[in-house]
């Protein structure tokens, strides 16, 4: 036995969300896999997604629709290829999803049931547990894990370990802060995006930009990184976000309205249910004018049956929607476009290293995300690099390689305090509200170079991330992701999805 465990690839995969998970399911007979992530396996933003899985089920619909929708609603921005691949695939992973026992919602008459979100031509999100749809399949896949699987729960990966431009495995700080190189015959980053470096956002807490960063440090190209999507609908209470409303209650009938109940995306095309870049754009001009921004839900019939998730979060903080009809809301970070440049199967300019999920960018999203499109493109992310990673160790003959080099622990407790070099950097609030105010959902040239030079006093790029304390590292890496962002914005000479520009480019002359 020792024998055949010892002769598989050994593949490590970073992150506990979807993409991860899916892939580890793909490939856990015929591969050694570890699971390394920051947080616990219960914390990931698959965990919270809402609205449900995108994909062309119903007989009325088809991939084609299912493509002209994704590639409108990216602004035409999408890499084509990748959006024809999510599309057909798509379909054949979800079904296979079900054939393993995963159940989604159904009408009456036991078809599948599918809710409509914005920018859809026609209802075409399965959805389970009415709004728990990420909960829901993400645990349905984690457990189809065997014990096989190794899992590293809080366990931080710091650094991406290269041997001649080849990435060999990842180094490692447990909660003991002890540093542990394990090496891997593939190296999966599934981390996520980084939708903390904004104080209003629906991510999960341990979302912060920490795959991106470790891609940056070791020269992986990103790609799109000015493209960051703002969800309309978050629950907005004294100043403070409280989590998601999702955009399937707009798709049930629920619109957008001020203090004195005027339809706010009355004048707009496809009006609640326009692209969410345009449904943020607007609530953002409307609140700048001194408005109040609510979900009027009068018109959605058995609101607390199909939104459960939602109706607990309003409970828990006291929302009075059932006399008032109405949810306090305001647009927050979602998703990130953008993110670390990968092939069709999850290939990063780096050998042997794969990216998938929302810290990859294969280009299917365009410069917006079409509405529930990201669990489906973990699923087939997950799946298509799974083939190649199997193919790639074969070929190869990188099989059992890495399990053959001992994994070593360098050092424990690493860079006690006292010995950690100085460092300089923002608080998380102090560079949340930095993010917020310029490289938010308008933009304008001075803003982001202002924002540049400020991020240039600290030295969250210089620094080893080895020596850094784990909130450190978590700020650090944040504003390498800041800095990308800001960058990426300014070479964009025009608006785009979620890219926009405030003012012309007349100010650009004055911000050097
Ligand atoms: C939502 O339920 O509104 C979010 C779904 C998504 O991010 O696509």
């Amino acid at each position: 036995i020792s024998q055949q465990v010892t002769t598989k690839p050994r593949v490590i995969v970073v992150g506990a969300g979807l993409a991860g998970c899916y892939l580890a399911a793909q490939l856990q007979t015929k591969c050694q896999v570890i699971m390394v992530t920051k947080g616990t396996r219960a914390q990931s933003n698959s965990m919270l997604a809402q609205g449900g899985i995108a994909v062309a089920l119903d007989p009325g619909d088809s991939p084609q629709q299912h493509e002209q929708d994704t590639l409108a609603a990216g602004d035409y921005h999408n890499r084509k290829a990748a959006v024809a691949q999510l599309v057909s695939d798509g379909p054949i992973e979800v079904r296979q999803l079900i054939k393993n026992g995963m159940q989604f919602d159904q009408t009456a008459s036991g078809e599948l049931a599918f809710g409509l979100e914005g920018a859809h031509q026609r209802p075409r999100v399965v959805h389970a547990d009415g709004d728990q749809t990420g909960a829901a399949v993400t645990s349905f896949v984690q457990g189809q894990l065997t014990t096989a699987i190794q899992w590293r729960e809080e366990t931080a990966v710091v650094r991406l370990c290269q041997r001649e431009g080849r990435c060999v495995g990842v180094l490692t700080r447990d909660q003991a802060g002890a540093l542990t190189r394990i090496n891997g015959d593939a190296v999966v980053l599934a981390t996520g995006g980084l939708g903390n470096l904004y104080d209003f956002t629906t991510n999960d807490a341990t979302v912060t930009g920490d795959g991106m960063a470790l891609a940056l440090r070791a020269g992986v190209t990103l790609t799109d990184m000015a493209f960051v999507q703002f969800h309309p609908t978050l629950l907005s209470l004294q100043g403070k976000c409280y989590g998601l409303i999702t955009e399937a209650i707009r798709g049930a009938g629920a619109v957008l309205v001020d203090e004195v109940g005027t339809r706010i995306m009355a004048q707009v095309p496809q009006q609640d249910l326009a692209p969410r870049d345009v449904v943020a754009r607007q609530l953002t001009v409307w609140r700048a004018q001194g408005h109040q921004t609510f979900l009027d839900i009068s018109a959605v019939a058995d609101f607390e049956q199909h939104f459960i998730g939602v109706t607990a979060n309003l409970d828990a903080h006291q929302v009075p929607f059932r006399q008032t009809k109405l949810i306090p809301i305001q647009p927050g970070a979602h998703f990130m476009m953008g993110g670390i440049q990968a092939d069709l199967t999850g290939r990063t300019s780096m050998a042997g290293l794969w990216a998938i999920g929302e810290v990859a960018c294969n280009g299917v999203h365009g410069a917006n995300r079409l509405a529930s499109n990201s669990l489906l493109d973990c699923l087939v992310s997950g799946a298509k690099a799974a083939q190649d990673i199997e193919r790639t160790c074969q070929e190869q003959g990188r099989v059992g390689r890495a399990a053959s080099v001992t994994d070593a622990t360098t050092a424990s407790a690493a860079g006690a305090a006292n010995q950690r070099p100085i460092v300089k950097l923002p608080s998380l609030a102090q560079l949340q509200e930095q993010a917020w105010t310029n490289l938010g959902i308008e933009r304008t040239h001075h803003q982001l170079h202002g924002f540049l030079r400020w991020l240039d006093q600290f030295n969250a790029e210089t620094v080893a991330p080895e020596d850094l304390s784990p909130a450190q590292n978590t700020i650090a890496n944040l504003c390498l992701c800041a800095r990308a962002i800001a960058q990426a914005a300014l070479a964009q000479r025009q608006s785009l999805g979620a890219h926009h520009w405030k003012e012309a480019r007349k100010d650009e002359s004055c911000a050097s």
